[in-house]
């Protein structure tokens, strides 16, 4: 029998505790493992930076819901980028990017990675024929976000995993703006699923966390040989919560669209927004890659407005609900200035975002609230 998302999500790598009958994983706040004589593991576990059984639960209910063979859960999501980076190259390898990819991804490539001889070259990733000409024989990684942050491009993740496969080169996509209940990337010929879960699956903005999915049992492996030996692990309080969180994503990310789609059409009609970026308006120039591979378009928006930075500046002051701070994917509303503030690192670089760019991660409050907030601050 084959289970729908929402009951893997609950109970895929969650048994009810076979000493208690806790139908929650417990929270397993232990370094060590009492071991029956010298090389006699009681339980399969050793030291919990190698495996902690509330880790487990969380990596095989993240597996489970990207259909994936292996799961393994990160201190954060830059860990769990790093991780793959460290895991499946070498120096003097090369990396494809997206051109407008997460300011904080950028910053590990070019400022910390580039060091260590691992090249790169941002590119426009909704573009084939750009990415095509810029793998070169030492591409060993395609790295994919779609939609990405925070300009909501879109990339043909299918179109993608025939170009790097055809090339010898492997598929990562940082899956963090649609969720595995949204989009899944390993269905699609994917190679690495990557997601900061602190994002949606995490879902209530109360801790930090990454993962990495592999499609294959081997590129599983690799990742959790080097997840071992770097040691990025989430810890136990830090899986439980995360693992609460991915519970309820499906009911959460509906409502994230539902509400996502209210928004988007007070910002279209709105005179002092001069453009809005969403998947899921028919001139998005990413619209049907988004349709075809994405079940909604999220609950990610950007704007720009009339009137340059400062405006954008002064409508992300003047909300009252929508509370202005990084982050994004929680049950609140966020508001923040990408320029300034989440992408402030790509400034001066090939990806640096538009001044006059406001960023909204909508929640699952009452819309009502949220569009009267938004139409006060708009002005
Ligand atoms: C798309 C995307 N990927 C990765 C990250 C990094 O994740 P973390 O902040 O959990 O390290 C972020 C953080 O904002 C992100 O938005």
């Amino acid at each position: 029998m084959s289970n729908g998302f929402e009951t893997l999500a609950i109970h895929a790598g969650q048994e009810p505790d076979p000493l208690t009958g806790a139908v929650v994983p417990p929270i397993y706040a232990t370094s060590t493992y009492k071991q029956d004589g010298v090389g006699g593991l009681r339980s399969g576990y050793e030291y919990s930076r190698s495996a902690n059984p509330t880790r487990t639960a969380l990596e095989e209910a993240l597996a489970a819901v990207e259909g994936g063979a292996r799961g393994l859960a990160f201190a954060s999501g830059l860990a769990a980028e790093d991780t793959v980076l460290r895991a499946l190259c070498k120096p003097l390898d090369h990396v494809v990017i997206p051109n407008d990819a997460y300011g904080g991804t950028y910053r590990l490539f070019a400022k910390v990675n580039e060091r260590w001889g691992l090249h790169y070259d941002p590119v426009p990733l909704g573009d084939l024929d750009a990415v095509a000409a810029a793998v070169t024989p030492k591409t060993r990684l395609i790295w994919v976000e779609t939609p990405t942050n925070p300009l909501l491009g879109i990339a043909d993740i299918a179109g993608l995993a025939q170009l790097a496969h055809d090339c010898g080169a492997l598929l990562v996509v940082d899956n963090t703006f649609a969720s595995p209940y949204l989009q899944r990337p390993l269905e699609l010929g994917a190679d690495i699923v990557v997601h900061s879960t602190t994002k949606y699956v995490g879902g209530h903005s109360d801790v930090v966390g990454g993962a990495l999915v592999a499609g294959s049992a081997e590129v599983g492996e690799q990742l959790a040989y080097h997840q071992n030996a770097m040691g990025g692990v989430a810890g136990p309080f830090d899986s439980f919560l995360t693992l609460r969180g991915l519970k309820t994503l499906g009911v959460r990310m509906d409502r994230h669209c539902d509400n996502a789609e209210r928004v988007v059409d007070l910002l279209t009609a709105h005179p002092r927004v001069t453009q809005v970026l969403y998947p899921g308006l028919a001139e998005h120039p990413g619209h049907e890659v988004a349709a075809k591979q994405m079940k909604r378009f999220g609950g990610m928006v950007s704007f720009r407005v009339a009137g340059g930075e400062a405006e954008a500046v002064e409508i992300c002051n003047r909300t009252k609900l929508f509370t202005l701070g990084e982050s994004l994917g929680g049950v609140e509303s966020l508001i923040e200035h990408p320029g300034r503030m989440t992408h402030a690192s790509a400034a001066g670089s090939p990806l640096e975002v538009p001044a006059d760019l406001v960023r909204l991660s909508v929640g699952i409050e009452t819309i009502d609230d949220l569009l009267a907030d938004l139409s006060q601050a708009l002005g």
